[in-house]
């Protein structure tokens, strides 16, 4: 079976792949690669395996986080061996456990990173949702409506599942306003489609100017763009200013080590900040803004002295995917795709995926594309 990985310094040259491709990422020479791994089998009359299912992933896209995961591996020079990467997939059903009566072969699903109590194992259904062939607990499965093409299923389930828990979580009034930052990542894409989607009033905060197009074709007039190397006090009270408003009722942050600071003195008095991540996951520190906003004790002062609520949020609970593939099923939530990348197109798929300033949604990997002769890296 095929997996796509990042190797281990020493690990290129003796690993066998089907395709590779290097890049320099943060100042790091990384061999991606899609290599051959040993195929596996599931008994699904063990018991062991009563509660799984066997899964042939036909397509798979990457996030944020798993570079930081990677950018290690690379880095470290007496190392061997490689990483499997991938987040989010579609798989078809190959076998199920004794005990697994929901799902029948032959049926797609995708992940639920379900966190609620009902879900047996919560958090992630995998890391390495590239390889192929995978044995997952059927709690970490959703099965996916016959009219979801591959590639729309395969860069949905974690964005969607986390951004409808967000907006959820927010409970926002009709009337409120809400700011999402970082409009143009797949996190945030996917919060600004569920709250249009929910006819609440979206306004966007962007660093990468070419989202304003995507977000204008979906409707999406208020959108106001940074500079990564100003301070954006002054853009914001003067985009707050032209919107006729004083403060945003709530935000929607997936970078909290970058907004936070900079966004407590712009919500109202008793207003809500929920955030799912940081931007500095990379052991590396970068900057991605000159300007870092309050001081701590400035911002801490001033969250108690507004009686701002603020909301930590991990993924989402079953019934947050299920409302996503509903509202997807019913043409109220469009699927932001980049590209769709085959076989052969491992240095396209890594380069929109991780260098591609332009990238506009999901990057998908689809394993049954036709064959396409490689181009050099
Ligand atoms: N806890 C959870 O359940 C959960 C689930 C999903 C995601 N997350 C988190 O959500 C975050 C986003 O993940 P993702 O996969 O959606 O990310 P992504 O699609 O890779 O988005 C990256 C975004 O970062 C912004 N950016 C890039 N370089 C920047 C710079 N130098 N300065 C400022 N902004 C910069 C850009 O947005 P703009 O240019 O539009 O500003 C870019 O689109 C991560 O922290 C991830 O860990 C958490």
């Amino acid at each position: 079976m095929k997996a796509f990985a990042v190797l281990a310094p020493h690990s290129a040259g003796r690993v066998p792949v089907h395709d590779a491709c290097r890049v320099r990422l943060h100042d790091i020479e990384v061999d991606f690669a899609i290599v051959e791994q040993a195929d596996i089998t599931m008994d699904a009359a063990d018991p062991r395996h009563a509660h799984d299912v066997l899964l042939q992933i036909g397509a798979f896209s990457c996030n944020y986080r798993e570079q930081a995961r990677f950018l290690e591996i690379a880095r470290r020079t007496d190392s061997k061996g490689y990483l499997v990467l991938g987040s989010e997939f579609v798989a078809t059903v190959l076998a199920t456990g004794a005990a697994v009566d929901e799902l029948q072969p032959g049926d797609r699903v995708i992940g639920n990173g379900a966190i609620d109590a009902s879900a047996s194992h919560p958090g992630l259904t995998t890391q390495r949702g590239s390889a192929e062939l995978q044995i997952c607990h059927r709690a970490k499965l959703i099965r996916i409506p016959a009219m979801m093409p591959s590639a729309d299923a395969a860069a949905f389930s974690i964005a969607a599942q986390t951004a409808y828990a967000m907006v959820r979580r927010l409970g926002l009034r009709r009337d409120e306003h809400v700011l999402v930052t970082a409009a143009s990542s797949n996190t945030s894409l996917f919060a600004i489609e569920a709250l249009l989607g929910a006819g609440l009033h979206v306004h966007a905060l962007t660093t990468s100017p070419h989202i304003g197009a995507h977000l204008a074709q979906r409707g999406l007039h208020r959108y106001c763009v940074l500079d990564r190397q100003q301070n954006p006090a002054q853009a914001l009270a003067t985009y707050l200013d032209a919107q006729g408003l004083r403060a945003f009722d709530a935000v929607i942050d997936p970078f909290m080590d970058i907004y936070l600071r900079k966004l407590v003195p712009f919500l109202r008095r008793g207003g809500k900040y929920i955030t799912c991540g940081v931007f500095e996951q990379f052991s590396r520190p970068h900057e991605p803004f000159q300007y870092h906003g309050l001081s701590l004790d400035e911002m801490f002062s001033l969250i108690i002295r507004k009686s701002i609520h603020m909301i930590g949020n991990n993924l989402g609970e079953q019934a947050d995917l299920e409302r996503a593939l509903a509202d997807y099923c019913a043409g109220r939530l469009p699927v932001a795709l980049d590209s769709v990348h085959g076989n052969g197109q491992l240095d396209s798929f890594v380069h929109r995926s991780y260098l591609a300033p332009d990238r506009t949604g999901k990057v998908v990997f689809d394993y049954h594309l036709p064959t396409v002769e490689k181009r050099a890296c």
